[in-house]
């Protein structure tokens, strides 16, 4: 949640800045900032709402300063008004200082400045970061490193921040506590941002900064230092991946691009994790994880924390372990795990889903498990792993291993691709398991394996059959209020999924439920008005799934159907279906879930919202 950018080197810094800020816009655009140093003056500009309204304000030809931080913002502590937006600065207007995080104890320390004779002008948190490191040079500091570090020390919370001085024209301090932060390194030029994509069109070469570290920017390099003052050396590494990726492509949204691009996300996701010449007559495993050993020893529990998407994708991946591997899964949501944990269970594997790898509550809800498990009886000892997109990000550094989702940059807020790489992930781990417990015979194995390798080719033949008909059908949706999704089994979870993106893009209300909850209360909901979609896929609770949807049809819904194409009693059935090719039980919400998607994003469309910025919402959930 919100992003940050800084630069300083020999170029106009305002255009650099912006272009940082576009990238790094799917973290927050409640309101946006950027603040140069020109002619021994700060000049900050701010504007509330979308980046366009800034840049609509500044003036690029007539700033050249070559030195500047930026910011947009997703609001916390304050509405989203232009006097809250970043840059914040003292008093005197010397001091200007960009935030990505919470200051927990700001409201002491405004208090105390205030008493001190510092004048505050937003109801932010991040306002006395200038203030308190103004104080710290009224107190005795005599550089602007020193001054940000006394500052630092004053602070608790999760913050990353840039600062820049009048009085200190030729430098850029950086300070990192739990929310990201990266360095890029040019020639004779240097950025930070909170994200990789911010900067990479400028550098390749970068360097996180780690929790507890600061960092000097100037003109002739970089010196990194922990809180503490130590100087720090850290070797710089090459990114490799494309900047063309976070680019549309022709695609009128980033959600509609990344929908289309879930075929490949699978098919890189087999070619990474299975051994596609694999046959039930080999003594090797299909499965190429690369675990450590120690993550299976003696495994007996299993459990998963995430947020919103990531715990749907979760949810699929405990019906997949207890289903195939037979191991008791416990899933909950993270922000509730961190407060109340479950009592400790031996030789249990812990596993966060997230796709940023940055989620505040999943972040602390691994770190609370690694550090509650400390100095316990060997058995008791964390196993921890992160399913994630970012193999670069915060989670990396608590967990003892990565499955890497392998789908590129998702810039669309509403997760689709990201969970379609989750998904993938919970299939390999939960065959994996199955196959090293002997819990699967080969035969089995053999047959969910040829499922998942024709599971690309099956997305794509929903994406050229039913897009059409779902952007028609999303007319029907223009007076909805309300909307009802249904799933049973391994597809509960996908209702759930269709709710949510419904809900995020589309701003419908909707609500998933387990089909034979209806009658149990939210049955009480539906008439004429209210659209019911199940997901009624040939299985264990087929019979069952078409009774309860029968049931809301009962009630004067309309229905739709997420069938199978062989079943030919679902026109009956349903006023509307939506095929998806016949598919094995268990691998059908990788189907199941594409109809979902194309539907929310079609009526957000077609309601002409901003599907891919959502209001309220923001991509990267780094705050409570
Ligand atoms: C998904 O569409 C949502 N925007 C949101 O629920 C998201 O899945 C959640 O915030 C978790 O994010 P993470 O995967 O980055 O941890």
């Amino acid at each position: 949640m919100c992003g940050i950018v800084g630069y300083i080197g020999t170029q106009p810094a305002q255009s650099i800045l912006v272009s940082g800020l576009e990238k790094l816009e799917y973290r927050g655009y409640d309101s946006a900032g950027v603040a140069t140093i020109v002619e021994g003056n700060l000049d900050c500009i701010r504007a509330k709402g979308k980046l366009h309204n800034l840049r609509d304000k500044i003036e690029f030809a007539t700033n050249r300063a070559p030195i500047g931080i930026g910011h947009t913002r997703w609001a916390t502590h304050g509405k989203p008004e232009e006097y809250n937006a970043h840059p914040h600065t003292d008093t005197q207007r010397r001091l200007a200082v960009v935030q990505n995080g919470i200051i927990e104890n700001y409201r002491e320390l405004r208090e105390e400045l205030k008493k001190q004779g510092h004048e505050f002008r937003s109801e932010t948190d991040t306002e006395v970061i200038p203030h308190l490191i103004c104080q710290c040079f009224a107190d005795g500091a005599d550089t602007l490193m020193v001054a940000v570090q006394q500052a630092v020390h004053k602070l608790s919370g999760a913050f990353a921040i840039a600062v820049i001085s009048a009085d200190y024209p030729d430098e850029l301090v950086l300070a990192r506590q739990q929310a990201p932060l990266v360095i890029g390194i040019g020639e004779g030029e240097y950025f930070c941002a909170s994200d990789t994509p911010a900067i990479v069109q400028y550098t390749r070469t970068i360097l996180p900064l780690e929790n507890g570290e600061m960092a000097r920017l100037t003109r002739d390099g970089v010196e990194v230092y922990t809180f503490a003052g130590e100087k720090v050396n850290r070797t710089p590494r090459t990114i490799t991946w494309n900047p063309i990726a976070v680019e549309k492509q022709g695609f009128r949204h980033f959600m509609a691009k990344e929908i289309y691009e879930q075929p490949a996300v699978v098919r890189t996701c087999l070619e990474a994790y299975l051994d596609l010449d694999w046959t039930p007559a080999s003594s090797k495993s299909p499965f190429k994880l690369d675990l450590p050993e120690s993550i299976y020893k003696d495994l007996e529990n299993i459990q998963i924390v995430a947020c919103g998407t990531s715990l749907h994708a979760g949810m699929v991946g405990k019906y997949l372990i207890e289903e195939l591997a037979q191991i008791p899964t416990a899933i909950q949501y993270a922000s509730e795990f961190r407060y109340s944990p479950p009592p400790l269970v031996p030789n249990t594997l812990t596993i966060g889903i997230t796709q940023s790898g940055e989620t505040a509550d999943t972040l602390a809800a691994v770190e609370i498990e690694k550090s509650r498990r400390q100095n316990k009886d060997p058995k008791y000892h964390s196993r921890l792993l992160a399913v994630t997109n970012r193999t670069d990000s915060a989670i990396t550094r608590v967990v003892d291993c990565v499955i890497d989702t392998h789908a590129g940059m998702e810039i669309g807020v509403a997760a689709t691709k990201t969970f379609m790489g989750q998904l993938m992930a919970f299939y390999f781990l939960s065959l994996d398991l199955a196959h090293r417990r002997g819990t699967i015979t080969p035969a089995r194995l053999s047959e969910i394996i040829t499922g998942l390798k024709v599971l690309p080719s099956q997305i794509e033949v929903i994406l050229e059959t039913q897009e059409k008909y779902i952007e028609e059908l999303s007319h029907s949706f223009l007076d909805t209020h309300d909307a009802i999704f249904l799933g049973r089994g391994i597809n509960f979870p996908i209702a759930l999924e269709g709710a949510l993106k419904l809900k995020e893009i589309s701003y419908i209300h909707a609500e998933g439920y387990p089909s034979g909850e209806m009658k149990h209360g939210p049955i009480a909901l539906l008439d004429a008005k209210v659209p019911v979609i199940a997901i009624t896929m040939p299985g264990k609770v087929y019979e069952k799934a078409i009774s309860n949807a029968q049931e809301a049809k009962a009630r004067d819904s309309h229905l739709y159907g997420v069938v199978a194409a062989s079943d030919k009693d679902a026109t009956e059935i349903f006023d509307k279906v939506l095929p998806v090719p016949d598919v094995d039980e268990l691998l059908s919400p990788v189907l199941t879930v594409i109809p979902m998607q194309l539907m929310s994003y079609h009526i957000a469309a077609m309601r002409g919202l901003d599907v891919d910025q959502p209001r309220n919402l923001a991509k990267s959930v780094t705050v409570e």
